[in-house]
């Protein structure tokens, strides 16, 4: 008889980043919880967490300007633009995405889901 194999649904940890209120509208952080390296972006009253390595070299993205209308950050090595939703570059020099991760919140806390 055959064995029967069910596939693992993947785990998603949760992470705890800050309150609300410790980032400004406009403002990026960088966060290094757990082994990963976390830039996470307030713009209005929506946050957007993403991979803080830059994917053209290793340079933190949360030390570049952000664009709130474009949802884009930018690097401030050598000017690539990422999209906050997608993780995707929107200008060289940078050709590779960066991780994007899923942002909750709960009450007064920002929560990044990871896994
Ligand atoms: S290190 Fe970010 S664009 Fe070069």
């Amino acid at each position: 008889m055959a064995e029967m194999r069910v596939p693992l649904e993947r785990a998603v940890h949760r992470i705890r980043l800050c309150s609300v209120d410790e980032l400004a509208p406009g403002e990026a952080r960088r966060f290094d919880v757990e082994g990963l390296r976390l830039a996470l972006i307030r713009i209005g009253d929506d946050y957007y967490a993403i991979g803080d390595r830059c994917s053209h070299e290793d340079f933190s993205l949360a030390d570049g300007e952000v664009w709130s209308e474009e949802f884009e950050i930018e690097c401030a090595k050598h000017g690539s633009t990422f999209d906050l939703r997608t993780g995707q570059p929107c200008s060289l020099p940078a050709t590779k995405p960066v991780p994007v991760y899923d942002v909750r919140i709960e009450g007064t806390a920002v929560w990044v889901e990871v896994g």
